[in-house]
């Protein structure tokens, strides 16, 4: 198949600038776009790489140019802006060019993050209460509410905003927190109720009939209260950080009778509701009393060969090569 591989840049590229594989991987550190590209090469297919960054323009007139059977879409921002990732794909369904994973229909449900635990919680889905502080509009005190609190960037990713702070055992701390967001992040606040439990995460599969893998889960190191127990920034991608506090990512420990089923469908449940085809992951938490809390879906999430994605599929028999196979087979049904 010829495939294009569509990715966001931090900045424009020249017309005549050729990206090699190794300055993906290390100078615009782009890990996933390269093993994606190097595996759709090794699978055979004529591939080209789109690389954005501000020029809708060029970017139609590249795609119109190489004519792909598909669109490999990696992309998450366009000039800089996160809010923009949907946008992408709805250019994409204008020019009726197939492309892997999540519309834009989904993309701009699940980013904005309390209005995607509206719709789950409207479908029974658990979630943890919240409420939204705006910048025009912060709230000023949390009444009802059950601390500690969690307090985080509405329609972030990747843990931008989320620290040891966001963690909030009052109300001044969490009102603090939301007003940090505000000022020096210009964003509005979600401030929910902190569930403690089992952080695992589930990755689902497929367009109309979703096929959940195996389930993940973060081990948080020593459980004396001394390290961090939810992924922060830090947590996720630092990994002297990692090393020190012993976080690590790997497959779900045995679970309770019955909850590996029960996170299966939740998550299948979610991926319908919240309209997403291609593949997502899910983070849950998992309460001592055996509870699913919902706390983010990503449609979209990071295909790095060594990111929980990949690796639950290899856990389900499915290698990277045969994965990303898969996705390509789904986005042309
Ligand atoms: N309500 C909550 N209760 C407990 N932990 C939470 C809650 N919300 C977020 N977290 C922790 O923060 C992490 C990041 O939050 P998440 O909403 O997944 O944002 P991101 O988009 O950065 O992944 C989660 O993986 C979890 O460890
Ligand atoms: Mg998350």
């Amino acid at each position: 198949m010829k495939v294009l591989v569509l990715f966001d840049m931090a900045r424009r590229i020249g017309p005549d600038e050729s990206l090699s594989m190794r300055a993906l991987r290390k100078d615009e550190a782009k890990p996933t776009e390269a093993d994606v590209i190097t595996c759709l090469r090794a699978l055979g297919h004529d591939v080209e790489m789109l690389p954005v960054y501000d020029q809708v323009g060029e970017m139609m007139k590249r795609i119109e140019a190489f004519a792909p059977d598909v669109v490999f879409n990696l992309c998450e921002s366009f000039f800089l802006d996160r809010s923009h990732e949907p946008n992408v794909p709805a250019l994409l369904d204008l020019m009726k060019i197939r492309y892997t994973g999540a519309g834009p229909e989904s993309l701009l449900l699940c980013k904005d993050k309390a209005l995607a635990k509206k719709v789950l919680a409207f479908h029974k889905i658990r979630v943890a209460g919240f409420v939204v502080s705006t910048r025009t509009r912060p709230i000023r005190k949390l009444q009802r509410f059950r601390f500690p609190a969690f307090v985080k960037p509405l329609g972030e990713e990747s843990s931008d905003g989320i620290a040891k702070a966001s963690y909030s055992r009052t109300e001044e701390e969490a009102l603090d927190r939301a007003r940090f967001i505000h000022e020096s992040m210009d964003r509005d606040a979600l401030i929910e109720e902190y569930i403690e439990g089992r952080e695992l995460t589930v990755s689902v599969l497929g367009n109309k009939r979703p096929l959940a893998l195996p389930p993940r889960e973060i081990f948080f190191g020593a459980a004396d209260g001394t390290s961090p127990r939810f992924t922060t920034r830090r947590a996720k991608w630092d990994d002297a950080y990692r090393k020190k506090w012993g976080i690590k990512n790997g497959p779900a420990a045995p679970l309770p009778n019955g909850t590996a089923d029960r996170l299966a469908r939740t998550a299948r449940m979610a991926y319908r509701i919240l309209k997403i085809r291609g593949l997502a992951r899910l983070d849950v938490r998992l309460t001592e009393d055996g509870k699913v809390n919902v706390i983010e879906v990503n449609p979209n999430p990071s295909l790095a060969r060594s990111d929980d994605f990949a690796m639950s599929a290899a856990e389900a028999g499915l290698s990277y090569e045969a994965l990303i196979q898969r996705i390509l087979d789904n986005a042309m049904r």
